[in-house]
């Protein structure tokens, strides 16, 4: 397994370009399922889970053929193309690596009339069921049964028709399968406490470019009105929030200015402004956002919420920045409920945090300090990046893997505005 190993220390100076969104590939590449014509993606990050994505794709019989990128750029496009469904089964195997697997439920049961989907199973961060997913589809008539670890789904008469649903938890996911499945229902759908995030509006742009009919964009209410088919199309991923924002805070960490190119102000308003309250300087500019830290960090009360709010995809990253900050900083974790795992790995490098339950006190340090430490899921393994960069010696993150499935090229990124730090294959 690999390992990233930094020395920490330097001030980080200059750009850094931000890929294609993870979320929103993961939403977007299903809908190739909806249509027996091209669908043709740009800005595809290379990450792990687009490549899990693409293999699952594969095995239910769409075809996929990815053009490289030159050395230095990012974002792949991938044409997808599924003739015909040869099998309606996501089988555990590839569930199990990747939850966003659940993706496919909604478009095979709009398109093929059925779908046997692995129940994801456990998660790092938290139980994270789909029983939001399945009761947003049996609201459209679909027939669901659990057994043997699966969901196996059909609609009656081969096509779902258009019903009500309202969430009574925001879910972007189960949001998403709703929206892939009513767009070919007979009828209208109306979604009410509909996820808001910018992936999802890039979800509906899609599926409106494919022929759908999709009104209430970006709110919470949302009104699908089915046709009949879908055509292909050709479109560009959204950059990544998440991405830019946890560039961001290795922009505060280090006392460095990073030019986050590509970044987009309007999906990030409550971690820029989070980002702004802790003392560092944003110059918006028509390539992107420039982050620059202007002396100590001050501490935050943060809480996480649905977006608008600030996300719960940047907590980690803020508490390894806040763990420099001059004071005693709040943090509350109320999307997920185990989503301070990187916290003992953090104490590791001096950091001075109390949990309770779902908040964290986070106490600033003068000082982190180097050490061998173990990511356990994506977002907190891009926490002990952070914290590795700002630390004094040498860090070395073991379990990479967990990067690998949201940061594309991150080394290479990295070294490019001045950090020492360099992927390790360990045997
Ligand atoms: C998406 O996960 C993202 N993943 C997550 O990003 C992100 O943290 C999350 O949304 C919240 O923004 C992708 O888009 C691939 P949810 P998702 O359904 O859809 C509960 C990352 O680091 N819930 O909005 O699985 C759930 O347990 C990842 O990039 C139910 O109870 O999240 C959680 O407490 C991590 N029943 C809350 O809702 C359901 O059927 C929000 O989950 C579904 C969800």
């Amino acid at each position: 397994m690999d390992s990233i190993w930094i020395k920490g220390g330097a001030r980080l100076k200059g750009e850094i370009p931000i890929s294609g969104a993870k979320n929103a590939a993961l939403t977007l590449m299903p809908c190739a399922l909806l249509t027996d014509e091209k669908l043709t993606l740009a800005n595809l990050p290379r990450l792990a889970d687009v490549d899990t994505f693409s293999h699952l794709l594969n095995q239910l019989g769409v075809s996929t053929k990815v053009e490289g990128v030159k050395p230095g750029e990012y974002g792949r496009r991938m044409t997808m193309r599924a003739g015909d469904i040869a099998s309606t089964i996501a089988p555990y195997d590839m569930v199990r690596k990747m939850r966003a697997s659940v993706l496919v439920l909604g478009p095979m049961l709009a398109r093929a009339g059925e779908a046997t989907v692995s129940l994801p199973g456990g998660c790092a961060i938290g139980d994270r069921p789909i029983d939001l997913h399945l009761k947003a589809l049996e609201s459209l008539g679909a027939e669901i049964e659990l057994a043997a670890g699966y969901v196996k789904a059909s609609a009656p008469k081969g096509r779902l028709s258009g019903g009500d649903f309202s969430f009574p938890v925001v879910s972007v996911g189960a949001t998403e399968n709703a929206l892939m499945a009513a767009v070919l229902a007979t009828g209208r759908t109306q979604l009410f406490n509909a996820a808001r995030e910018p992936e999802i509006v890039d979800l509906c742009n899609l599926l409106v470019a494919m022929g759908g009919k999709i009104t209430g964009m970006g709110s919470g209410h949302l009104v699908i009105d089915g046709v009949e088919r879908l055509h292909g199309t050709t479109y560009e991923v959204m950059p990544d929030r998440i991405e830019a924002g946890s560039y961001a805070c290795a922009a505060g960490i280090t006392g460095g200015s990073l030019d986050l190119i590509g970044a987009r102000p309007d999906d990030m308003r409550a971690t820029l402004h989070a980002l702004s309250q802790c003392g560092l300087i944003l110059e918006f500019h028509d390539r992107g956002i420039r982050v620059s830290a202007d002396g100590d960090l001050k501490p935050l009360a943060l809480s996480t919420s649905p977006f608008p709010g600030f996300a719960t995809d940047m907590q980690a990253q803020f508490m390894a920045m806040l763990c420099r900050a001059s004071g005693d900083s709040f943090l509350e974790e109320t999307i997920f409920e185990n989503r301070y795992m990187h916290v003992p790995e953090l104490r590791r490098m001096n950091a001075n945090v109390d949990i309770h339950g779902r908040s964290a006190i986070v106490h600033g340090v003068d000082t982190m300090t180097g050490a061998t430490v173990m990511a356990t899921d994506l977002r907190a393994s891009m926490s002990l990046v952070l914290a590795g960069l700002a630390a004094e010696g040498e860090t070395e993150v073991l379990r990479v893997y967990h990067l690998d499935r949201g940061y594309e090229r991150l080394e290479e990124k990295l070294s490019a505005v001045g950090a020492t730090i360099e992927r390790r294959s360990a045997g």
